[in-house]
């Protein structure tokens, strides 16, 4: 979870970059030119505590999700269900999904354990139906043909249920509804909200797997499966009955119902919006859900206490939007400073790019991230973002209990040749003044360190490494490859790492041999990627952008105006490996290659 700390209302700006050279050549350029690759330049050398370096106030920005996590970790949530009673605003969670995706399952274990009132528009329809009443008349024949019952029929009966006493009292678990747009405006009308949508993502073969087993149990409601979850005796065996919408071909309708309605109500739930796997065991599923209304319910917990208003924030959840429902990315990308929501939309890619990739094991990681305020080539003040990128990785990996170390690369060499890169001079001491909130995360969960074999403790759980970078005459790879020797299995990101070789006259760069060292700086597999295109040699106007966010595809985008002031990117083509600068400039031309042709060379 993440919460993003406000920060552009304190800041004061330095002056915008220098205007750039307009084109000088017009095929595009993928050899990117160096100026794209993060180094710092000079920083001053006392950081008066008012210092302000782009948009990171390091004094007075305040962090503040931290608590949770610690006590997370110090005093285990215990597993075993168990009603937890709160005193502050209680849970608004909705869960959707596709039909079986497991949301009456998890439903069931999140009242045990959470005490809401749970509403499901399926058993409300369901015990209309059987009790024969007007409503459930109505409600038969588009249930058992696998439509949505009229979003009248059904709003009616959720707003009445929802202002009912117990549901005030002890919050609520939506299930199911809202199921379209409407249903969804309804709510919003209403102003009803969730803290949190969850989403059941699970795949369709499985879906139909999961409906066609189904049983329920009418006596007490509870769900099972032939399969996957057998009655637990002869008896219960006995007087389950299937549903009359689980047979293959109904299941099929439901699903395509619900992806026509999908994205529509989804939008509305963008920014609380958090996907979970559903094609694991129920008690994993459960316990990812369990960890994130846990914390939902500290957080409302301490902001009632603090007398704040209630910060339900949840990360808006790129994964859900990735591929499907992706809305765009952020334009206006030359003008400086950027706006928080952009840096908002970097930090959450880059994010929820490196957490999936640890979530797959993936132990070597850099992410290269390319938009001019990530250039303090240019003027000193774009370094906060970096550090700010940063922050946001470090205590969100700190917030799933994980001890983080971030590392900045300290003097290298020896005697006259001792030294850093200037870029990177006071960075470390940016990051001990930063605001990494009031609760301790810093220098308990998060610590900060040099880059080195000795650096690596055994208490730490990951490492993220600032820019490492060689400088003119000293190789950071020697450094580096024995940190990682000395971390072992334990991830380590390097955030704009630069690790081409630098002329040195000393010969001193040659310490490992080149070949192996480029090896070793290719071992680091990149988990997310984004470049602004530019016609060659120039930095203006943007051409597009290329991005790519673990595990999917290379996106390349062309930049359009609209109308004055006005740009959008439009999505030219995907690539699953990075594509060459070839590549590029034939998407952009509108070339397509025939691939039997290209394996011989000819077109
Ligand atoms: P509804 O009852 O809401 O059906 P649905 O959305 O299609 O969802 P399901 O109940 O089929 O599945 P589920 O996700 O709850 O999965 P479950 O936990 O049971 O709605 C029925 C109908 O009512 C609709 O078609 C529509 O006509 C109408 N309706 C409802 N709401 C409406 C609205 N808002 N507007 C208009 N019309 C509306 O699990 C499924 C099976 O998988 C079980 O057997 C379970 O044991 C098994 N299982 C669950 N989790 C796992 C797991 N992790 N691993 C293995 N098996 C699992």
């Amino acid at each position: 979870m993440l919460n993003y700390s406000p920060s552009a209302t304190h800041c004061c700006h330095l002056p915008l970059a220098p205007k750039l050279s307009l084109p000088s050549s017009p095929s595009l350029s993928q050899s990117f030119p160096s100026s794209l690759y993060v180094s710092f330049p000079f920083l001053p050398q006392q950081l008066s505590s008012h210092y302000v370096y782009g948009h990171l106030d390091i004094k007075t920005e305040p962090v503040r999700r931290v608590k949770q996590r610690r006590i997370i970790k110090s005093k285990p949530v215990r597993k075993g269900l168990k009603i937890v009673n709160s005193k502050s605003e209680p849970l608004k969670v909705m869960i959707s999904g596709a039909p079986a995706s497991g949301k009456g399952t998890q439903c069931e274990m999140i009242v045990q354990k959470f005490g809401v009132v749970h509403i499901s528009t399926g058993d409300l329809l369901r015990a209309e139906v059987s009790a024969g009443t007007e409503i459930g008349r109505k409600a038969k024949e588009y249930m058992n043909s696998g439509r949505l019952v009229p979003d009248e029929v059904v709003t009616a009966m959720v707003t009445a249920r929802l202002s009912l006493k117990d549901v005030k009292e002890k919050g609520w678990l939506l299930d199911g509804y809202p199921r379209s747009s409407a249903q969804a405006e309804t709510l919003e009308k209403l102003n009803i909200r969730p803290d949190v949508y969850i989403m059941l993502d699970v795949p369709d073969d499985i879906l139909v797997d999961r409906c066609v087993g189904r049983r329920m149990d009418p006596s007490t409601g509870k769900i099972y499966h032939i399969k996957y979850s057998p009655p637990e005796n002869g008896e219960i065996q006995a007087r389950l009955v299937t549903r009359p919408d689980d047979t293959e071909e109904k299941v099929k309708s439901r699903l395509q119902i619900y992806k026509q309605n999908a994205e529509s109500v989804l939008s509305t739930y963008l920014n609380v919006v958090k996907k979970i796997d559903g094609n694991r065991p129920k008690e994993v599923v459960f316990n990812e859900i369990d960890t994130l209304l846990s914390r939902l319910q500290k957080d409302k917990e301490e902001s009632s206490k603090s007398g704040k208003l209630a910060r339900s924030e949840i990360q808006l959840d790129r994964s859900s939007s990735d591929e499907k429902n992706w809305r765009g990315i952020p334009t206006r990308l030359n003008n400086i400073p950027h706006s928080r929501e952009i840096r908002k939309y970097f930090y959450a890619d880059v994010l929820q790019a490196t957490q999936r990739a640890i979530k797959d094991g993936k132990t070597r990681l850099k992410v290269e991230i390319s938009i001019p305020e990530l250039n303090p080539e240019m003027d000193v003040y774009r370094i906060g973002t970096l550090m700010e990128l940063v922050r946001i990785l470090a205590l969100s990996f700190a917030d799933d209990g994980k001890r983080v170390k971030v590392c900045v690369q300290g003097s290298m060499g020896e005697g006259a040749l001792a030294g850093m890169p200037l870029q990177l001079a006071g960075s470390r001491k940016i990051l001990e003044f930063m605001d990494w909130g009031d609760d301790g995360a810093m220098g308990t969960f998060i610590k900060i360190g040099s880059i080195g074999g000795k650096e690596v403790e055994e208490q730490d759980d990951m490492f993220i490494l600032v820019a490492p970078q060689n400088a003119v005459g000293n190789c950071i790879i020697d450094d580096l490859r024995a940190m990682t020797d000395a971390a072992g299995h334990r991830p380590v990101i390097l955030v704009n790492p630069r690790l081409k070789d630098l002329p040195g006259s000393s010969g001193i760069m040659q310490t490992m041999g080149r070949e192996k060292r480029l090896e070793y700086a290719a071992s680091f597999e990149i988990c997310y990627s984004f470049r602004l295109l530019y016609y060659a040699g120039t930095q203006y106007p943007i051409m597009g952008a290329l991005r790519m966010s673990y595990p999917y595809d290379y996106e390349l985008y062309k930049r359009v105006d609209e109308s004055p002031k006005k740009e959008k990117y439009v999505i030219l083509s995907k690539f699953p490996k990075r594509p060459s600068g070839e590549e590029i400039n034939d998407a952009f031309e509108g070339k397509t290659r025939d691939k039997a042709k290209r394996a011989t060379g000819i077109w």
